[in-house]
Order: structure tokens, then C-alpha cells, then sequence
């Protein structure tokens, strides 16, 4: 047994971190375990989980198990937790109560605990104390010892915990099924070392370290090979790319090396704008294939704030980053993500946030109210606004950065765009997919087209999404 500790997860050492190539492995007597068996995966939160669980259920495929979308119908059930809000962590917990009976109506179930919630010391141990039943707990620096903790399960049915609190390791050679025929995800980075006052991911998820670039152009060619289109560059702070690795070789150098294997569409996130040089902005605009779209999170307008959260820039250092893309690439669009209710959060403060977007007019924006989370320097900041304030404030939020998505989307309107066609919208007999600027489009179309990127007239906009018919036709 292995519980998390906080303390640990803050440490950041000058070890450069340790590629292992060979430590994925499945033990002879696990090699046909799944066999006639099921299991589901539930996964909660960001892209980085969205992929994790790609590699949880290729692994599970390499145990020779089948994937079923129907929870009642699995042996095993693998919750791929997510810490970054309390409403997220809440999900879970309720989630727990439907599988716990679950497992009462057939204990033969095997339960699996993973992802950021299991890297929470507080969480851990509440599973060790109240969620005996859970067979196994593990973090996110070891997903791909999986086999061997499905190995280690025998009649009695001890628990296993195994979470470590380490800077962590690039495991390269985990196997990985991909949601998508079309479009993956690319890890380029894991980790982070900014630690924003307000977030767990640099304690959930070890320090900064970057892949080779080797070993991500490898990557993005074999994609090539098996037919994908796009590929979305994976990290929790892509500009930093690189920094780690002494070799002088950034975010722009890969950008670039990427872009030169010709792949149809690329994709980055998350940017902070911290690490956003110009020699990116100038790859970003001098490569086709490097899509005119950047996620560059404000958290808020108010410089107060930002020094409170540890972002690193003003409101008006943003602002000309901001400004700089846009003249390097007009039709570039920009989308962020914003907190409100920050411990201390005046209504001036806010009001600099609302004259911020205002100003801006992002194309979208994901807006959070604030979350405390234990361990993270702002849980201790003294909170003394209101809930009531909060959702007013978000409320109001909301409606200025709905007005100005449908504002930008409006621009689109009877313009021809490029769409690659991904799958079957949520609207009947329609495909879906996106634009280069990352607008969702729900397209009449054939069926032949999935998969292809093809051109669109735009016929009618929303908030967040857009409708229209396919040129060809
Ligand atoms: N409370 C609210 N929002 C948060 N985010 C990260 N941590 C918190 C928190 N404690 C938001 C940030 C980040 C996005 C992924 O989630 O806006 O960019
Ligand atoms: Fe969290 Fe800040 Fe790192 Fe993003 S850059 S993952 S918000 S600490």
C-alpha cells in the first residue's frame, strides 16, 4: 500500500526526469484474463484524462477484455477521476454509491480508482477507511502497472493502493486505442511547475516533463501512416514545452518539426501566456496546417488577482499577447478560460474582468467559479464572498461571453470554411465536426464524407455551434 502525501507532491528537485521505455509489461498470468469478460471506463475532466483513459483501455484490450458502454454489464468498472473543481470530485463521489451496489449484486465486479482524485491525500484515505470494496487505487504516475495490480487480485480481496507523490517518469510504450479514427491526442509534456495558487494539477500530476521530440515526431508519423488527420499537441503548459530538456529546442522548434511532417491539422493545448514567445506566434501563422486557434487562459482581468493566483502577467501584458497573435494572424480565434469568486475578489475586480472581455471579445470562454482545494496556497486565502455573489457574478459572466460567441460565430455566416468530418452529430441526420478556428459545425451531409476535410457553407449560427451544407453537393 502506497497513500498519497501532499507534501511530497510540492517537491520540485533539479533531477533532469528519467525516459523508461520498458516498464509497461503484462505478467504471463494476467496475459488471458479479460477473456469473455467486459469492462467500462467512466472518465472525468481534461483532455490529459480523456487520453489516459485511451491507454486504460488498451491496456485492458491487451488483457484481452472487450470495452462495453453499459456499466451494468461490466466485470470491471475504472473510474478516471478529476480533482480540479468541487463539483467535479462530487460527481464521483455519487458515482461510487452506483457502482458500490453494483459490486453488492456481484461481487465477482473488480472496481478501479484512478486519475487526479486518487493523487488527493484526503481522498486516498477516505477510500482506504470508507470504500474498502474498491479493489484497486491508483494514481497517475502508474497507470501502466494496471496489469500487475489486476495480477495482485486473489480471493480475498485486499484492497490495493498504490499512489505515488513524485515528480515522476516519462513512461514511453504504453499501448493506446484511440476514441477517434480521425483525430488524437499527442502528449507532448506531463506535469507542471507553475503552480497558480489555485490549482491541484501540479500536485496531482509531478513536475514538468517533456517528451522527446523524437519520440513525439515518431508518433505523429505512425498517426499519419494509420490514416489520422489532426493531431492535438497534449500538455498542461505547451509553450513551456522543451524547457526541461536542456537542448535547446522549445515549443516553436516542435510546432515547426511537427508541421513539416505534413500531417492535415494541428492542434495545441493548454497555452499559458506566460511562455507564449513570438517565435511561436510567427510558426503558428507561417504553417497551413497549424490551426489558426489558440486556448490562452486570462483566469481574470484584474492584475490584483493575478498576482494573488501566481499567473505571472498583468492584465496588460495579456492584453498585448493577445493583441501580437491577432496582428500576426487577424483571423486567428481565441478562446480562455476565467475564474470568478477568487478569495478576496472585489466588484471592482470583477468589473475589470467584464471590461476585460468586453474589450477582447473572445471567441469562447469557459467560465468557473472558484473552487477551493486542499493543499493549494489560495485554499488558506481568507473566502468571504458570498455563493449568492458568486453565481451572480458568473451569471452576468456568462451572459457577456455568450453575447460575444454569438457575435463572432455571426461573422461566419454564408462564408465557406473548412470541416473535417468527425462523426454523427447530436442532431438527427447530421454529421459533425470542426472548423480550423475550432467552431463546432453540424453539417446535412453523406456519410462518405467522415473523415475528410471538406468545405462548408455556413447557413445559420448559434452560441455554440453553427449549421451548414457541404459545397460539393
Ligand atoms: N477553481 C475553479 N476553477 C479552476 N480551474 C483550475 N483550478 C480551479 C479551481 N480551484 C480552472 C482554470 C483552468 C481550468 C482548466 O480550470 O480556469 O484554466
Ligand atoms: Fe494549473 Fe496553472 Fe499549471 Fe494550468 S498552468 S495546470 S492553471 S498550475
Amino acid at each position: 500500500m502506497n497513500l498519497p502525501n501532499l507534501n511530497d507532491a510540492r517537491i520540485r528537485t533539479k533531477e533532469k526526469s528519467i525516459i523508461k521505455r520498458d516498464d509497461y509489461f503484462v505478467p504471463l498470468s494476467v496475459k488471458n484474463i479479460g477473456f469473455n469478460k467486459k469492462y467500462y471506463i467512466l472518465t472525468y475532466g481534461c483532455q490529459m484524462n480523456v487520453h489516459d483513459s485511451e491507454n486504460i483501455s488498451a491496456i485492458m484490450e491487451d488483457l484481452k477484455y472487450c470495452k462495453t458502454l453499459d456499466m451494468d454489464k461490466a466485470d470491471v468498472i475504472i473510474l478516471n477521476t478529476c480533482a480540479i473543481r468541487e463539483n467535479a470530485h462530487n460527481k464521483v463521489m455519487g458515482m461510487l454509491g452506483r457502482v458500490k451496489h453494483l459490486r453488492e449484486s456481484n461481487p465477482n465486479i473488480i472496481t478501479v480508482f484512478c486519475g487526479c482524485m486518487a493523487q488527493e491525500e484526503g481522498i486516498s484515505r477516505e477510500l482506504k477507511d470508507k470504500y474498502k470494496w474498491v479493489d484497486i487505487v491508483m494514481g497517475t504516475h502508474n497507470i501502466h502497472k494496471l496489469p500487475i495490480y489486476l495480477s495482485n487480485i486473489n480471493e480475498d480481496r485486499k484492497q490495493d493502493i498504490e499512489v505515488f507523490s513524485i515528480e515522476g517518469d516519462i513512461i514511453e510504450g504504453i499501448p493506446v486505442k484511440r476514441d477517434s479514427k480521425y483525430k488524437a491526442w499527442v502528449n507532448i509534456m506531463y506535469g507542471c511547475d507553475k503552480f497558480c495558487t489555485y490549482c491541484i494539477v501540479p500536485y496531482t500530476r509531478g513536475k514538468q516533463r517533456s517528451r522527446l521530440p523524437e519520440d513525439i515526431i515518431n508518433e505523429v508519423n505512425n498517426l499519419i501512416k494509420d490514416g489520422y488527420n489532426e493531431v492535438t499537441l497534449l500538455g498542461q503548459n505547451v509553450n513551456a514545452y522543451g524547457k526541461d530538456l536542456d537542448i535547446n529546442y522549445g515549443m516553436a522548434n516542435l510546432l515547426e518539426d511537427v508541421a513539416k511532417t505534413g500531417i492535415d491539422r494541428i492542434r495545441f493545448v493548454t497555452s499559458h501566456p506566460w511562455d507564449f514567445t513570438t517565435d511561436m506566434i510567427k510558426i503558428i501563422a507561417k504553417y497551413d496546417n497549424i490551426m489558426p486557434y489558440i486556448h490562452l487562459p486570462i483566469q481574470s482581468g484584474s492584475s490584483r488577482i493575478l498576482k494573488l493566483m501566481n499567473r505571472r502577467y498583468t492584465k496588460e501584458e495579456y492584453v498585448s499577447l493577445f493583441n501580437k497573435i491577432r496582428e500576426y494572424m487577424p483571423n486567428c480565434s481565441i478562446s480562455t478560460d476565467i475564474i470568478v469568486g477568487f478569495p478576496g475578489e472585489t466588484e471592482e475586480d470583477f468589473q475589470d474582468t467584464l471590461d476585460i472581455v468586453n474589450m477582447l471579445k473572445f471567441d469562447l470562454a469557459y467560465t468557473f467559479i472558484y473552487s477551493p482545494r486542499e493543499g493549494t496556497p489560495a485554499s488558506k486565502m481568507k473566502d468571504d464572498i458570498s455563493l449568492d455573489t458568486k453565481k451572480k457574478r458568473l451569471d452576468k459572466l456568462n451572459k457577456l461571453v455568450n453575447k460575444y460567441a454569438l457575435m463572432n460565430n455571426k461573422k461566419y455566416i454564408d462564408k465557406v470554411v473548412k470541416v473535417l468530418i468527425e462523426g454523427e452529430s447530436l442532431k438527427k441526420n447530421k454529421f459533425m465536426g470542426y472548423t480550423d478556428t475550432m467552431k463546432l459545425v453540424n453539417v446535412s451531409c453523406d456519410k462518405k464524407y467522415l473523415g475528410q476535410i471538406v468545405d462548408v457553407k455556413i447557413t445559420d449560427v448559434k452560441t455554440w455551434s453553427m449549421d451548414g451544407v457541404i459545397c460539393d453537393d
